[in-house]
């Protein structure tokens, strides 16, 4: 039997945070003691974890005292300030904002893909997880980049709401509500409405004409991937959906990849399972990854506008596999080679 080590949760009340705790519970990560950490908005509320209540705190200099190993999942300006304030007091840093993402000397980090490159957080005490849209799409990269070198990826992706945060599930959920009563809706997450309407517009604009969300698909992927040759091309959208996110993704490889040779490095891929049988209207979606940790892979075909391209879909549940399980990988990996007691 390995030891146990005192875990903090920052950001444990919102959506992203809560699934971290489920996870760590789901998964016998060796917990000696939990701590889970919000604002003063969260003041008096608890988490359950393997059936106890346990008292929120209020994140501030000293929340990390004793703490082996922090979980962030507050947003990017928490992290900032505060994810070097846990290393310093002897934390290790699993990020999951986009603070620390594009840092030379911070590991982004798939344990599928580039596991190698956890123990480069000794720098800085801290490990970025990447972007939720990138993480599933690595998944389904890799395995096919290793077999046939991936030159180009266009992807355009089908977000879901709960990718913002608990207040926007909320939103939704209103409007929805609204609507079919007859009511007027509001929107204060959004700038227009998402029930039954999609939106071209994840994170901010850039003065290029891309979104911010796009332009992370394009650094964190060749990041993680470790290939700076691999082209990216995205579109990312928000869509009227709860939980999973979709992504239909083109690739050009340099050596030519049959439909049956893909799906077949793919199905004995880590992490992914391929759901692939049109005939019988068997394909990815959100309604079937949400709760479970595997990336879903389907519509695979070939690209017949190019010598070497290929299509799929790739579906994985945002809030799990897309952030807060990978998160919880990492940990296992991290405690597994470099902290093991
Ligand atoms: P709180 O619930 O107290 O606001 P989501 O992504 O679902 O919006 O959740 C964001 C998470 O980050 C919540 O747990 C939220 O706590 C936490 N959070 C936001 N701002 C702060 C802050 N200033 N200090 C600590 N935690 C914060």
């Amino acid at each position: 039997m390995g030891g146990t080590y005192r875990v903090a949760v920052v950001g444990a009340t919102g959506a992203v945070g809560q699934q971290m705790v489920a996870c760590l519970e789901e998964r016998n990560f060796p917990v000696s003691r939990l701590v889970p950490l919000a604002s003063e908005r969260s003041l008096g509320k608890t988490v359950t974890f393997l059936g106890k209540e346990i008292s929120v705190e209020v994140l501030n200099e000293d929340s990390f005292d004793g703490v082996e190993i922090a979980l962030f999942s507050a947003g990017g300006g928490i992290s900032k300030e505060y994810g070097p304030i846990a290393a310093r007091a002897g934390a290790v840093v699993v990020d999951n904002s986009s603070a620390w993402r594009m840092d030379p000397e911070v590991p982004l980090v798939v344990p599928e893909v580039n596991p190698q490159d956890i123990g480069l957080y000794t720098k800085t005490g801290i490990i970025a997880n990447p972007n939720c849209s990138t993480i599933q799409m690595v998944v389904a990269l890799k395995p096919l980049h290793d077999a046939a070198r991936i030159k180009r990826v266009v992807v355009s992706t089908y977000q879901a709401v709960s990718g913002t945060g608990q207040k926007a599930v909320d939103e939704l959920a209103e409007q929805v509500r609204a609507l079919l009563s007859c009511q007027p809706t509001k929107n204060k997450v959004y700038p227009h409405r998402i029930a039954f309407n999609c939106l071209p517009h994840i994170d901010v604009f850039l003065p290029n004409g891309y979104t911010k969300e796009e332009m992370k698909m394009v650094n964190e992927t060749q990041k993680i991937m470790g290939d700076d040759s691999i082209q990216v091309t995205a579109t990312t959208v928000r869509v009227p959906v709860f939980y999973s996110h979709s992504e239909a993704v083109n690739i050009e490889t340099e050596r030519k990849l049959t439909v049956d040779e893909a799906r077949k490095i793919l199905a004995q891929a880590p992490g992914v399972k391929v759901v692939d049988n049109p005939a019988k209207n068997e394909y990815p979606m959100p309604l079937d990854a949400a709760g479970q940790d595997l990336t879903l892979v389907g519509r695979i075909r070939e690209d017949f506008s190019i010598p070497n391209g290929l299509n799929f879909w790739v579906v994985a549940d945002n809030l799990r596999k897309g952030a807060a399980t990978n998160a919880v990988q990492i940990a296992e990996l991290l405690i597994r080679d470099y902290l093991r007691k």
